[in-house]
């Protein structure tokens, strides 16, 4: 193996999914193994954190196995061994770290703790090969909701994020209120396609001293107050039209404050990341605002916009070419801010 080929297997382990893969260079996928717990934490209505951080010690190993058996190598072709470290559930992030550190210290390979966050951002980088920072990303997922602007590889400030409750949060929430179950952003995405999204009009939050952060809460009290008036007087509830509606009011405020930050930073490529980046309304339109403005639109695939370790795989790569190196000490972190060491 030359030195321009850096192998990396790297584990995601912060909220439901426990996942592994292997990456070579940052870019291309060997592995990309997931291993969701949605079906266990359905009959909850939500993930429940130590029934996650359980599951995860239950398959982890297994996980880490196939991926290397499917990228036909062993650890000994790995250059480096990467963990998300946080933001995420403590007990889940717990599992992968501790992992992680075990099978680095055993193998003697470099160890690389990864900010889920950037993970998101640089799922991108695997099916845009073109794709090169600067950019502006915004990565709308069940915890975060953050306009960032990507510098550099492993650059990042972060222009706007929400106030409130993140994007998925607020699909998760409204799903619960209509009725649809956990999780809530493909229930709606679907149950929307067969609904007025002019229905009912929801509102479209802005934040005073702050052009770029999001506010997620009232939209999703409307939806609720939208409801209890519905029985109240007595008038048929059609949630079709809820999901479409309070879609397009999300979606709405995404694209009207992304496009905000392309103009004014005069950027020239925008990205999406995060489970709600697989969304198809939000993509689209997106991507329509995008070719007003003549900016280029990147977004990864539905697989790789949720929980997975390829992203993982690939922002651990520029990091490592960064020179970032953890020791025995990494610990989860579970509120850790991007950006931060
Ligand atoms: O990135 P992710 O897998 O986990 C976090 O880091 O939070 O995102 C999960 C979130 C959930 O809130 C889920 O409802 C939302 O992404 N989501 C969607 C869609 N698919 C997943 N939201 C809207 N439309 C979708 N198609
Ligand atoms: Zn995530």
């Amino acid at each position: 193996m030359g030195k321009d080929t850096i192998r990396i297997l790297a584990i995601e382990s912060s909220c439901d999914e426990t996942a592994a893969a292997v990456v070579e260079n940052g870019r291309k996928v060997l592995s990309n193994i997931i291993s969701s717990q949605i079906a266990l934490h359905t009959l909850y209505g939500g993930v429940v954190p130590e029934i996650a951080s359980r599951k995860h010690i239950e398959k982890i190993n297994q996980v880490i196995t196939e991926a290397l058996r499917q990228a036909d190598m062993t650890l000994a072709d790995m250059d480096a061994i990467a963990v998300t470290y946080g933001p995420g559930l403590v007990g889940a992030l717990l599992v992968g770290v501790a992992e992680a550190k075990a099978i680095s210290y055993a193998s003697g390979k470099t160890l690389i703790g990864v900010h889920h966050i950037e993970g998101h951002i640089s799922a991108n980088y695997i099916e845009n090969k073109d794709l090169e920072p600067p950019f502006l990303c915004l990565v709308v997922s069940g915890g975060h909701t953050h306009l960032v602007r990507v510098a550099d590889y492993g650059r990042y400030e972060i222009l706007g994020r929400t106030r409130d409750d993140a994007a998925g949060e607020a699909f998760d929430k409204v799903a619960r209120a209509i009725g649809l179950g956990y999780p809530g952003g493909p229930k709606i995405e679907k149950a929307s396609m067969k609904g007025n999204a002019g229905a009912i009009a929801f509102p479209r939050a802005k934040v005073a001293d702050n052009p770029y952060d999001f506010s997620f809460s009232g939209v999703k009290s409307a939806v609720l107050n939208y409801i209890n008036g519905c029985k109240m007087k007595n008038i048929e509830i059609i949630p079709e039209d809820i999901a479409a509606s309070f879609q397009k009011a999300v979606v709405d405020v995404l694209v009207e404050h992304a496009m905000h930050a392309v103009q004014e930073y005069h950027a020239e490529k925008f990205a999406i990341a995060g489970g709600v980046a697989s969304n198809s309304v939000l993509r689209e339109s997106m991507r329509a605002a995008c070719e007003k403005r003549g900016v280029s639109f990147y977004h990864p695939s539905p697989i790789l916009c949720t929980d997975n370790a390829a992203m993982i795989g690939a922002a651990a790569y520029y990091e490592y070419l960064g020179g970032t190196r953890h020791g025995w000490d990494l610990n989860a972190v579970p509120n850790l801010k991007l950006g931060e060491r």
